[in-house]
């Protein structure tokens, strides 16, 4: 009977170990690095200086496996293994072809599968552009057949990103893991750092009492407390923000590669819009003291619309949420997005498209 008992809660525990998926990314995409020889939980991540393009496209799932073999079935799987991009995006694709009367034999999947988050496959020859957080964009050319992966990053989609976000940071494995950033390995989030060489100071940052200087186009400025400057906060799921408004300044459009479900509270008057899919927007005053939550994924904006400074604080639910400035990345992306492409988008001339890429884009993220 004991051994029964054994037996059914083994059991149990195998069927709600097969319940997780993925963790979440910690950071917009992490490249799967196969050359590295450090084994880490999924795959280290390629230096972000050397991620191209390629890294998101897989060829081939156009053609039919050969079902020849004794089975009648193959399964041609576009994994992390053949697709690096994938790398803790928690999701993968297959394609599997059956011969008349062929067999796909019982299998079990060790990692819990999810087959309706977001992939494209091209059906017809297709452009596809994928923005990089700080303007950099990555090009190509999709036949039919090829499969590209959107890391959370994109803004070319915008309405893939609300579903993209419904993930928030994973939750730590120990108490702490202090931010490593003198190691040479990247991983999702940071290595951590020795225990043993941990500090107090590395739970402590200082300089939210100080205003950010907001003398720029935009008069504002985001002074961020995130992983790269709270080294603590690794694997933490936490950070915060300080937003100083001159008067009429503004924190421009934008939205977060990373959840946020930030709650930022005025300490002055301020106006925040949010947008909602399908174009509608929801505006709110508020004033001192008021809070706002900022659901996940949604592009959102605040604007001072006093004559006096005013100041918000933001809590986020990420340990670096990052953040896309929509303009920026449309319009000061390097290399450029076609003319074309954001003539048709914004539905305006193409010289007016190529005043706005001329212009200079200022970043108000500190
Ligand atoms: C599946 O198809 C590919 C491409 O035709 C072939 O190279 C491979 O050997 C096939 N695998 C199996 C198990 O039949």
């Amino acid at each position: 009977m004991a051994a029964k008992t054994l037996l059914l809660a083994l059991l149990a525990m195998a069927s709600s170990l097969a319940m997780a998926s993925d963790p979440s990314p910690l950071q917009d995409f992490c490249v799967a690095d196969k050359d590295s020889k450090v084994l880490v939980n999924g795959f280290v991540c390629k230096d972000p200086k050397v991620v191209k393009a390629e890294d998101f496209f897989f060829r081939g799932l156009d053609k039919a496996g050969d079902t020849g073999k004794k089975l009648g079935s193959n399964v041609t799987a576009v994994n992390v293994n053949k697709l690096a991009g994938l790398n803790t995006l928690g999701i993968s694709m297959v394609r599997i072809d059956y011969a008349p009367r062929g067999l796909n034999p019982p299998t079990l999947t060790p990692r819990h599968g999810d087959p309706h988050r977001h992939r494209r496959t091209a059906l017809r020859r297709l452009r596809h552009i994928q923005q990089r957080q700080r303007q950099p964009s990555l090009h190509q050319d999709a036949e039919e057949g090829l499969q590209r992966w959107q890391p959370k990053s994109s803004s070319s989609l915008l309405a893939m990103a609300s579903s993209l976000a419904m993930a928030s940071d994973p939750s730590p494995l120990q108490d702490f893991c202090v931010a490593d950033k003198a190691s040479k390995v990247l991983v999702n989030g940071f290595v951590c750092k020795d225990p043993m060489q941990v500090t107090a100071e590395d739970f402590f940052a200082m300089g939210l009492d100080k205003a950010g200087n907001t003398e720029n186009k935009v008069g504002s400025m985001v002074t961020a407390v995130n992983v790269n400057k709270l080294a603590g906060l690794n694997t933490l799921g936490i950070s915060m923000v300080r937003i100083d408004y001159a008067p009429r300044g503004l924190n421009p459009p934008h939205t977060h590669p990373v959840p946020p479900r930030s709650s930022p509270t005025a300490l002055g008057r301020l106006r925040h819009i949010q947008h909602r899919q399908r174009q509608s927007s929801l505006h709110q005053d508020a004033e001192e003291g008021r809070r706002v939550c900022v659901p996940e994924g949604l592009i959102h904006f605040q604007f001072n619309p006093g004559h006096t400074k005013t100041v918000a604080i933001g809590a986020l639910s990420s340990q670096n949420p990052g953040t896309i400035t929509i303009a920026n990345a449309v319009f000061g992306s390097k290399p450029p997005i076609s003319d074309d492409v954001l003539a048709k988008a914004f539905q305006v001339d193409k010289k007016t498209v190529d005043w706005l890429q001329a212009q200079f884009w200022a970043d108000n993220n500190n």
